[in-house]
């Protein structure tokens, strides 16, 4: 099957696996970060303190320090958008909780990002189906445990297998 037919088949993989305090969801995406690029974008949803920014804040700044470019990584839940630069790779990362209207998407320059940056986008349901079909979804949910997070990651059959390897491997080793 081609990557296209896979993608409009909906055909979908995923991962699961829990993330047992804040440390192993940083970790976790620290060693994911090299696999990021341009014209990734990653949904990231899950209730309120799920651990979404703490997965992103983690994969930023792994970005950065890899180009000696350590910086604050605000929250963007009040600017909705903060970007970053780590080398050529343009880093856009977006809290959409408070969205008032689904044209500031276009407005904020989002949907252009999604071509040429990696998007990391909280609250993603905001979006209202703008969302690239071959985006990278992570869901994150809270678990009886306090520190404990359970994460769901899924894409389209045939996308991003190398994280389909990557968490498939974070899982076994749990
Ligand atoms: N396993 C875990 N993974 C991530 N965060 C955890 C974990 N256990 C505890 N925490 C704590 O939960 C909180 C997660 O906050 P974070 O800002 O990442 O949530 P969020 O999903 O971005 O929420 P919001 O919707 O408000 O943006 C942090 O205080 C973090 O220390
Ligand atoms: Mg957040």
């Amino acid at each position: 099957m081609t990557l296209q037919a896979a993608i409009s088949n909906q055909k979908r993989w995923s991962v699961e696996l829990t993330l047992t305090d804040a440390d192993k969801t940083a970790e976790l995406a620290h060693n994911l970060r090299s696999g990021f690029a341009a014209g990734d974008v990653v949904l990231l949803s899950g209730p309120i303190g799920a651990g979404k920014s703490c997965f992103a804040r983690a994969l930023i700044h792994g970005l950065l320090a890899d180009h000696d470019a350590v910086e604050d990584i605000p929250s963007p839940t009040f600017t909705l958008v903060q970007t970053y630069l780590a080398g050529d790779l343009e880093i856009w990362h977006s809290d959409l909780y408070r969205l008032t209207s689904v044209d500031e998407v276009a407005e904020l320059g989002l949907l252009d990002a999604f071509e040429t940056a990696l998007c990391l986008v909280e609250w993603p349901d905001r979006l209202n189906g703008e969302a690239p079909i071959s985006a990278l979804s992570l869901d994150f949910g809270l678990c009886d445990d306090a520190d404990w997070r359970h994460l769901t990651a899924s894409a389209p059959t045939g996308t991003w297998n190398w994280m389909q390897t990557a968490l498939s491997k974070a899982a076994a080793n749990v």
